[in-house]
């Protein structure tokens, strides 16, 4: 089976071809230099380019797999949660083109895709090592071999979905079937990266460059909150940490003067949001009784929470199954994986004239 999807919930445009479990192509502009100006997410301007771009972006995309439109079995995108004007314009060209092509249309929920993402994976290369690790942590390839969905390795598994508006504890019980287990109740951890960014002066988006500067700082130097660490529940919450940043800047102004202070601040954050997000995972699998951890989203990225995560799992024996860059931040290749899935497993489509759903809640 061949699809197209296409995905424009927020600050990407992208668009793969994806057949049968294989990713033959997955093409993404990213708008961050248009936003960063304006420290954030402008979402008119986020349409706008999603409209200048998704013509050149879908056609790079089949241009890469060598297929032409008649080649399509089916069209996905992404139905949601996302910036309404940016989903737009995606989802309403997919359905257009299924509705052309009389192909099905499958409209998939943004962080339903993002669950699937770990388990997309390049397959090792032939005499190297490099993609399993002795300690059951399953790590990125080297882009050198094809992403191929493996869910023949699916295990049931609790995932952590951290990216700039989201972060999730989701028990995976089998493909298709979940249940989210808490989420944050106001800042998502990516915002908290980029908020306290902000406040030390660091450029949008602040979360990879924390993660830079954090490498050369120590982790220990400041000590801030670890927001609801020993809640016995399942929810996040990051704004307090954030705006403990604010009161400690404002108490050592000078602080941001010394390059080697702002490395020590940077990794104290990052290690205070790593903590919270590693600990709760690691709780939260203990508990479900699940041997398998996954991870996914723009945060995944960050090699601090990375390393944790594989520390942890590997002391606690559960294997780990980390997103691999490319496909933390947003991708259509999820979005198309997912919706083959879907259509396999014969799920209930969305009908050709459904609507976005900008605020659509995992269940
Ligand atoms: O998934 P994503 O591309 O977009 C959505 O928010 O949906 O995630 C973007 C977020 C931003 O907050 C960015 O600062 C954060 O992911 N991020 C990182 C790193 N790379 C991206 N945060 C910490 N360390 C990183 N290396
Ligand atoms: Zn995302």
């Amino acid at each position: 089976m061949t699809l197209l999807a296409l995905e424009t919930s927020c600050d990407e445009t992208s668009a793969a071809v994806v057949r049968d479990g294989r990713v033959l192509s997955n093409v993404v502009s990213s708008q961050i230099q248009l936003h960063a100006e304006y420290g954030g997410v402008v979402p008119e301007l986020a349409a706008r380019e999603h409209l200048k771009n998704l013509l050149p972006v879908a056609r790079a995309a089949l241009h890469a797999a060598a297929l032409a439109p008649p080649d399509l079995d089916a069209v996905a995108a992404t139905q949601g949660p996302g910036l309404a004007i940016a989903l737009l314009v995606g989802f309403k060209a997919a359905q257009s083109v299924a509705f052309a092509l009389g192909k099905p249309f499958v409209g998939v929920h943004h962080h339903e895709a993002h669950l699937y993402s770990p388990w997309i994976w390049r397959a090792p290369v032939l005499g190297r090592s490099d993609d399993r690790s002795g300690s059951g942590v399953a790590a990125a390839g080297d882009g050198r071999t094809p992403l191929v969905a493996d869910f023949d390795d699916f295990q049931p598994n609790v995932s952590l979905i951290v990216s700039g508006g989201h972060t999730q504890l989701v028990l995976v019980e089998s493909e298709l079937k979940h249940r989210v287990l808490g989420g944050t109740i106001d800042d998502a951890a990516g915002e908290c990266f980029d908020k306290t960014g902000k406040l030390m002066g660091l450029p949008y988006p602040a979360g990879p460059v924390i993660d830079r500067l954090a490498v050369e700082g120590n982790p220990n130097a400041f000590v801030f909150p670890r927001p609801l660490l020993n809640d016995a529940g399942d929810d996040f919450s990051f704004s307090g940490l954030k705006t403990s940043v604010r009161y400690f800047l404002r108490d050592h102004p000078a602080l941001l003067d010394d390059p080697q202070k702002v490395r020590d601040l940077c990794a104290s954050v990052q290690a205070a949001i790593v903590e919270v997000l590693v600990k709760k995972t690691i709780r939260a699998a203990k508990r479900e009784g699940v041997r398998c951890v996954t991870a996914s989203g723009g945060v995944t990225c960050n090699r601090g929470l990375r390393r944790e995560l594989a520390a942890a799992c590997g002391k606690n024996h559960f294997a780990l199954r980390l997103a691999e860059n490319s496909l933390c931040t947003d991708n259509a290749a999820m979005i198309g994986i997912l919706a083959e899935r879907k259509l396999l497993a014969h799920a209930l489509l969305p009908p050709l004239d459904d609507e976005v759903k900008p605020g659509w809640a995992l269940a």
